[in-house]
């Protein structure tokens, strides 16, 4: 049986984070509160929706349901202009060389991302067309740590869940990797992703005779 392949994308394919981290702190600022690297670390693998929850309750800001959906958009037009001139000088290093020998090996690639905005990205740093199947934001309705993302990007690859791989940086992304019994590769600081399989800083300490030694097992 194949092997299929899910790669996260903010984090693991771009830095993305960064990013995410400015809009956020524009509208807390904007808001009245600060807001800091350290509590950005919550948001990763989050929805849109999940990070404003968590933002006023940082801020202890109370917000009607108009003002909720007001400030969702605001965040958006924001992040937007930031990844509006991204290109491929943004690809995390080594990401490309991981993707190529799973191309070239004609393993299945898949996105599995909590963003709606992953398409777009993946089409301006030119990477979309090593994707045989995304799945995003925009086509789940439960967020990681549920593992709904990889399951459907699994099933729509034609792959068994437990031939799945991960690649995922943040917790909540490995927790779903996990719960979707297939196999987590941490990509960041171990002590943080402890929950992975495997662990990695980033795609430069990956050889590609580690992804073979995982197709080959089993
Ligand atoms: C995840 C990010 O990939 O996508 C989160 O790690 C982000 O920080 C989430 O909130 C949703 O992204 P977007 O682009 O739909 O706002
Ligand atoms: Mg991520």
């Amino acid at each position: 049986m194949k092997k299929g392949f899910i790669f996260d994308l903010d984090g693991v394919i771009v830095d993305t984070a960064k990013y995410h981290y400015l809009a956020w702190k524009n509208l807390a600022n904007d808001l009245g509160f600060e807001f800091t690297k350290e509590q950005n670390e919550l948001f990763k693998g989050v929805s849109r929706k999940r990070c404003l929850e968590i933002l006023l309750e940082i801020g202890k800001v109370e917000a009607t349901q108009e003002q909720f959906d007001t400030w969702m958009i605001e965040k958006n037009v924001d992040y937007l202009k930031y990844i509006e001139n991204m290109d491929a000088s943004e690809i995390l290093p080594d990401v490309p060389k991981i993707l190529d020998y799973l191309k070239d090996r004609k393993h299945p690639i898949a996105l599995g991302s909590a963003s709606k905005n992953a398409q777009p990205i993946l089409e301006k740093v030119g990477l979309l067309s090593y994707f045989d199947v995304i799945v995003d934001g925009n086509n789940v309705t439960k967020a990681k740590p549920d593992p709904e993302v990889f399951l459907l990007a699994a099933k729509q690859l034609g792959v068994n869940s437990s031939d799945c791989l991960v690649f995922e940086d943040a917790v909540a992304g490995v927790q779903a990797a996990n719960s979707a019994k297939m196999i987590s590769i941490g990509i960041g600081d171990e002590k943080v992703l402890s929950e992975a399989r495997y662990n990695f800083k980033d795609f430069t300490e990956i050889d590609t005779n580690f992804i073979q030694d995982l197709i080959n097992k089993n």
